[in-house]
C-alpha cells in the first residue's frame, strides 16, 4: 500500500520514462524468430516483458541482459532461433499478468512441430482468449482452453498444417492482428486481417524492419487492413526502444492537474496509432509541445506539458470515441481522472473493450473515482464523467491492474487528503519505477 497527499506545489522537471511495452515485447519476439542476433537497447525491464523473456528461454532461444562495453548502455541480446528451431518447452509457458505475451505467443505455439500449453495468472485466465482461438483454428491450429471457458490455460497440438485467413477482426486489436500474423509466418498463402480502425502497428513496422513482407493498407469501406506473405527470411538487427507513450501519459496528466506544473518528458513514442491521448488532451485545450521530433519508423520527441485549464465544447462537453480509442485504450484511465478535475462532462463511448483489460476498466474507474467523489456513471461502452465536483481521498484497490494504481496515484495529487493506493506494487507490471519517478518531479 502507499499513501499519497495532495500536491502542494507544481510538479517541475523532467523525466526519462521507460522503454514502450508493446515494443520491447515485439523485440524479443521477432529477434527469437529471426536468424542471427538482435541488440535491444532501451528494452523495458518490466515484470511483462521478462515474461516474453522467459518464456522463449523455455522454448530454447539463449537471451542475455548485459551493459554495452562502449557506453554502459544496458542492452538484451537475442540469440535467434529462425522460425523452425525452437525446443519443446519442458512445462507450461507462463506469461503472467501479460496478454500481449499470451496473445503473441500463441500465434507462434499454434505452428509449432510439438505440443506445449500456455497460461498467466489469475487475471490472464479470465481474459478472452476466443479472439484469438477462432482465428487461429480457421487457420488449421489445433487450440482449446483447457477449462472450455474461452480462457487461458490453452493447449497446442503440434504438426499441424496453416494455411493463411483472411479475417474480418469486429474490433481493432493489435494483440489479435499480431497473433494471426505471427502465426501467417509459418502458413501457406497470405493472411489478411481487417479491423474496423487501425490499431497499433509496431508488429506491421518492426517485423517489416526484420524482412518480412508485411503492410497495412485501407479498405474501400475505410476500415483498417494488415496483409502478410510469407516466406520472407527474417534476420536480426539492432532496436532501439523508445519510451512509452502510455507511462508517459500519467506525467502529462499530473502536470495538467497541478496548477503551475510544467514538465517535459524525453524520448517518447509518439507513433500516431499510440498518440490518440495528445490529440484529445490538446483539443481540451492542454499546452503539449513536442520538442526534437524524430521521423524514424518509430516517431518519437520530447513532450513539454505545461498545466492549463482543460474545456469542454460550447456544450461544456466533450466527447472520446470512435478511431481515436483504440489510439489511446491504454491511457482511457489516466484520462478519466482528468476528465474528474475539469469543469465539463466528458463522453468515453465506443470503448466496451475497456471491459476486458487487466481488470474490467469501466467498472474498477468508475468505482475508484465515485469513492473519491467524482459524478461519474458507467455506460455499456464507456462512462460519462461529470467533471467539477472537487476530489477527495480515499482508499482505492489497484485490482492488481498497473494502469489503475498509477491512475489513481494521479488522481491522488488533485485530491483533498489521503489517498491510499491498495495493492501499488502491480505497477512493476510495466512501470517498476513510477513511484520514484513522480516522487522526483513532486
Ligand atoms: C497491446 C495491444 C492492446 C493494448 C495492450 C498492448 C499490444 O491490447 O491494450 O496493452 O502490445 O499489442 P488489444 O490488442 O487487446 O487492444
Amino acid at each position: 500500500m502507499i499513501a499519497l497527499e495532495k500536491a502542494t506545489k507544481p510538479l517541475k522537471g523532467d523525466v526519462f520514462v521507460p522503454g514502450d511495452k508493446s515494443i520491447s515485447h515485439r523485440s524479443i519476439i521477432f529477434g527469437a524468430l529471426a536468424k542471427g542476433t538482435t541488440e535491444v537497447t532501451g528494452f523495458l525491464e518490466s515484470a511483462d516483458c521478462l515474461s516474453t523473456i522467459d518464456c522463449f528461454r523455455k522454448l530454447g532461444v539463449q537471451i542475455e541482459h548485459s551493459m554495452r562495453p562502449t557506453n554502459g548502455v544496458p542492452t538484451i541480446t537475442v540469440h535467434g532461433k529462425g522460425l523452425y528451431d525452437f525446443k519443446a518447452p519442458d512445462s507450461t509457458l507462463y506469461t503472467g499478468n501479460s496478454g500481449t505475451t499470451t496473445r503473441l505467443m500463441s500465434g507462434i505455439l499454434a505452428a509449432q512441430k510439438f505440443d506445449s500449453m500456455i497460461t498467466g495468472d489469475r487475471s490472464i485466465e479470465q481474459r478472452p482468449m476466443n479472439r484469438i482461438i477462432k482465428p487461429l483454428s480457421q487457420m488449421g491450429a489445433e487450440v482449446v482452453s483447457v477449462m472450455g471457458n474461452g480462457c487461458a490455460p490453452l493447449r497446442f497440438t503440434g504438426g499441424k498444417t496453416l494455411r493463411g485467413i483472411n479475417y474480418i477482426n469486429p474490433v481493432a486489436s493489435a494483440q489479435v492482428k499480431s497473433c494471426i500474423m505471427l502465426a501467417g509466418l509459418y502458413a501457406e498463402g497470405d493472411s489478411v486481417v481487417y479491423e474496423p480502425a487501425l490499431s497499433r502497428n509496431h508488429t506491421e513496422i518492426m517485423l517489416s524492419s526484420f524482412g518480412a513482407d508485411i503492410h497495412n493498407e485501407v479498405a474501400r469501406d475505410g476500415s483498417a487492413v494488415c496483409i502478410l506473405h510469407p516466406g520472407m527470411p527474417l534476420v536480426g538487427r539492432k532496436i532501439n526502444v523508445p519510451g512509452d507513450i502510455s507511462s508517459a501519459a500519467y506525467f502529462i496528466a499530473a502536470a495538467l492537474i497541478v496548477p503551475d506544473s510544467e514538465v517535459l518528458i524525453r524520448n517518447v513514442g509518439i507513433n500516431k496509432t499510440r498518440a490518440g491521448i495528445l490529440t484529445v488532451l490538446t483539443q481540451m485545450g492542454a499546452d503539449i509541445t513536442l520538442l526534437n521530433v524524430d521521423e524514424s519508423s518509430e516517431p518519437k520527441a520530447d513532450i513539454l506539458v505545461k498545466y492549463s485549464e482543460l474545456h469542454g465544447n460550447e456544450n461544456n462537453q466533450f466527447v472520446i470515441g470512435g478511431k481515436d480509442i483504440p489510439t489511446m485504450i491504454d491511457e482511457l484511465p489516466v484520462v478519466a481522472v482528468l476528465a474528474a478535475t475539469g469543469n465539463f462532462d466528458t463522453i468515453i463511448k465506443d470503448a466496451a473493450e475497456l471491459k476486458i483489460k487487466e481488470s474490467n476498466r469501466i467498472d474498477t474507474v468508475v468505482s475508484g473515482l465515485t469513492k473519491m467523489g467524482c459524478d461519474i456513471e458507467a455506460t455499456d461502452d464507456g462512462m460519462i464523467i461529470h467533471g467539477g465536483k472537487p476530489l477527495k481521498g480515499a482508499d482505492i484497490n489497484s485490482h492488481s491492474d498497473h494502469r489503475l494504481a498509477m491512475s489513481f496515484a494521479i488522481a491522488a495529487l488533485a485530491a483533498e487528503g489521503t489517498t491510499r493506493i491498495i495493492g501499488d506494487e502491480c505497477v512493476g507490471i510495466s512501470y517498476p519505477s513510477f513511484f520514484k519517478d513522480l516522487q522526483g518531479l513532486l
